[in-house]
């Protein structure tokens, strides 16, 4: 895994041309032959405040009970349609998630079981309608929680990936963004069932080939990714080993050609699993005594609905810093306490904070001071895109994959991917309520990164966003 992120790496002298295929771009939504699209219950929208939900996914609660109103609200803030790109017919919908090229791999699927205005089934979500897929009816509560290992749940929702919508731009280097986007998804998904109290709970660990035949997937093209299980135990949830009916779940091809990469595939197949296993526990680094410790940031912010409505790709950042409790807020909120992958933040001169790269350790909420390179060079090292340098904040999330892989075996590569991808969503998020821009970066020079943030040796960076004041944004008090 580390070999696959280090074989996809790019380097300055080496990125090679690859022309787009427009011939054979690949559609950007799953159409069933002969699945129909069934109506959305309207929805209803959860009052919560964005950074109440802060914990989200992190903690045990009670789940309450769920309904199609709130499930609806949850589908659409996951990974519905929120904007339209261009204009006339060449207009492109954009997501609530944001998405490595806006080529949206993602797919979300569900097992409803006793959720009140939606009868039992497996479902698809289809953004565009937007609408619903009844692939299985049914209960299915029991089978969906056993292939995560778990008692059943009113809801289980699976995030998946289809390769070649991503591969069709990024080549191989597209598994990278099928595991990103997929967390950026999560993230979306998490807090929306947080805001309905449905106390979600996230699982990667499940037997890769008997979930994607319970979704229906095809093995050489699409992969599950995540499972999230939300809401109370239902009454009657099915049985475990439920016999699935023959419904043809055949889909219409995304372009006259779909490719394939065996090396994507091969990656993909690193660390399947054949059955459940028990989530890995990460190792969260320690503060040392001289580290700078935040204080800790208040709730409330705008609704969850209405930051992940108005959230949006910004990249014309102003040159100016941050206010304390900004970076606090950001850094707060887009990492949990631990997790498999780390962050290095460099902040700009001209805030409350003391510029320069520094290591964020979520669970003591503080900061240690790196040595690193200029912002400039960190922008460089993004393939020049040269706005990176003018962010307040550019947040590097990296990770020692080797040492991962050593420590939980080859699957950690796509917990830390996910967790990168979550992040990444959640600082958007934060940055959207905070009236800041935020962009997400995964195109840069790896290694040229790695030494401009000052990274570790054997350190791999996963991702970057840069985040900061942007024009049209408000200006200081
Ligand atoms: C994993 C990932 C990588 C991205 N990489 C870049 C990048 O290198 N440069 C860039 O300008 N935008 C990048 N983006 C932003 C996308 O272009 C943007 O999310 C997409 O166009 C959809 O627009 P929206 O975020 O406004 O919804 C990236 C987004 C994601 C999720």
């Amino acid at each position: 895994m580390s070999e696959f992120h280090q074989a996809t790496a790019y380097h300055r002298d080496d990125l090679g041309g690859h022309l787009l295929d427009w011939a054979h771009q690949p559609h950007p939504f799953k159409r069933y032959r002969h699945r129909e699209s069934l109506a959305l219950t309207p929805p209803a929208w959860p009052s919560a405040a964005l950074f109440d939900l802060e914990r989200a996914g992190q903690e045990q609660a009670p789940a309450g009970r769920a309904e199609a109103a709130a499930l609806t609200s949850i589908l659409l803030l996951s990974a519905g349609i929120t904007a339209q790109a261009g204009s006339g017919g060449e207009g492109q919908a954009l997501r609530a998630p944001a998405s490595a090229g806006a080529l949206y791999p993602a797919e979300l699927y569900f097992a409803a079981c006793g959720v009140e205005g939606l009868g039992d089934g497996l479902y698809h979500f289809a953004p565009a309608g937007p609408g619903l897929h009844l692939l299985w009816p049914g209960p299915l509560a029991a089978r969906a929680g056993a292939l995560l290992g778990r008692p059943p749940r009113a809801l289980t929702f699976f995030i998946s990936a289809i390769f070649w919508r991503s591969l069709w731009k990024y080549r191989t280097r597209a598994w990278r963004y099928c595991l990103l986007d997929a967390g950026h998804m999560l993230a979306n998904l998490e807090l929306a069932a947080a805001a309905w109290s449905l106390a979600p709970v996230v699982g990667l660990d499940f037997p890769d080939a008997s979930l994607g035949v319970f979704l229906g997937l095809p093995d050489q093209e699409e992969a599950p990714l995540i499972g999230v299980q939300a809401g109370c135990e239902p009454a009657q949830p099915g049985p475990a080993e439920p016999e699935l009916p023959p419904l043809d779940l055949e889909t219409l091809p995304l372009s006259a050609r779909v490719g394939r990469d065996q090396v994507l595939l091969a990656a993909r197949d690193l660390g399947r699993l054949d059955e459940p296993r028990r989530a890995p526990r990460w190792q969260a680094p320690e503060a040392p005594p001289e580290a700078l410790v935040l204080e800790r940031p208040p709730g409330g912010g705008p609704a969850l609905a209405e930051a992940v409505w108005s959230r949006r790709s910004r990249r014309n950042f102003l040159g100016r810093g941050l206010s304390r409790q900004q970076a606090t807020r950001l850094l707060s909120f887009a990492l949990p306490a631990d997790g498999p992958c780390l962050a290095t933040a460099l902040i700009a001169p001209g805030g409350e904070m003391e510029p320069g790269a520094w290591l964020y350790l979520p669970s003591a909420r503080a900061l240690a001071r790196q040595e690193a390179g200029g912002r400039a060079e960190v922008a460089r090292a993004c393939l020049n895109q040269l706005w990176v340098g003018q962010a307040a904040l550019a947040l590097v999330l990296w990770a020692d994959l080797a040492r991962l892989e050593q420590a939980q075996g080859p699957r950690a590569y796509r917990h830390a991917m996910i967790a990168a991808g979550r992040a990444g969503q959640r600082l958007y998020l934060a940055a959207t309520a905070l009236g800041l821009g935020c962009c997400g970066v995964g195109a840069f020079y790896d290694r040229e990164l790695a030494e401009a943030a000052g990274l570790p040796p054997r350190a791999q960076p996963l991702y970057l966003l840069a985040c900061g004041p942007v024009k049209g944004g408000p200006q200081p008090g």
